[in-house]
């Protein structure tokens, strides 16, 4: 049976896909690298559409793949996958233009965040809806953090009580977003720094540890070790 997304659903979620990758090590595009026999994508997109808020899912894949993803992702749920572009910047207006009218809140989520919960995407959502225009989920961060100069010499330790560590989906105004990407300047590495430069508040929420992004082959091997345990 073919998933479904709900119809009376308000969320539309925007995947990233489209990255090269390279931390990983040689091999596909990281979103098609395998986790427990299945691209890390589809992991991500089963999750999200079992969140019960989501109307509408668009992937942007390598601009190469996107037919092998539409083939991928059909048993999976309904998607709509556009190409995506050189920077992720790119990769996330390429989705958003793609949003049809209806959905009010559009969650942006790294396909390399695979086994997000769907309880995150529901919590972020729920918190746009109560009326924030920006939201993240975050973690604290646990190790010291030291800023060093160009010759890996000390300069300070940072007050880490006042960092977090910022995951993804992050969620936002349909509005907000679309303006933010609009008069977007340099490509930043996450979509709340573009609305923080349009001066507009930014909330976080608590995140999730199995929200960890997988960039490198260890991440890739916790993950696979999560799976197995029930994640
Ligand atoms: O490179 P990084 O790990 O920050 O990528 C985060 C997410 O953005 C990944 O899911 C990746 O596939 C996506 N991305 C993209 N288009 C790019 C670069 C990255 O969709 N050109």
């Amino acid at each position: 049976m073919t998933a479904q997304l709900d119809p009376r659903g308000d969320v539309a979620v925007l995947v990233p896909a489209a990255g090269a990758g390279v931390r990983l090590g040689p091999g596909a595009p990281k979103a098609l690298r395998l986790l427990a026999g299945e691209p890390l994508l589809v992991h991500a997109v089963r999750r999200i559409a079992a969140a019960p808020s989501v109307h509408t899912i668009v992937v942007a894949a390598p601009a190469t793949e996107v037919e092998a993803v539409r083939a991928m992702l059909a048993p999976v749920a309904p998607v709509t996958v556009v190409p995506g572009g050189a920077e992720r910047q790119a990769s996330v207006a390429a989705a958003l233009a793609a949003v049809p009218a209806g959905p009010e809140i559009v969650l942006v989520h790294d396909a390399a965040r695979a086994l997000t919960p769907p309880h995150l995407v529901e919590s972020v959502a729920a918190a746009v809806r109560d009326g924030h225009d920006a939201v993240i989920p975050v973690l604290p961060v646990v190790d010291t953090i030291k800023e060093v100069d160009a010759t890996e010499r000390v300069l300070g330790t940072v007050d880490r009580s006042a960092l977090r560590s910022v995951q993804t989906p992050q969620g936002f105004r349909r509005s907000v977003l679309v303006a933010a990407h609009r008069s977007a300047g340099d490509a930043l590495t996450d979509d709340a720094g573009l609305v923080e430069k349009q001066g507009i508040a930014v909330t976080c929420v608590p995140g999730s540890e199995l929200a960890l992004k997988i960039t490198r082959p260890f991440d890739l091997a916790l993950a696979e070790h999560l799976l197995t345990t029930g994640a």
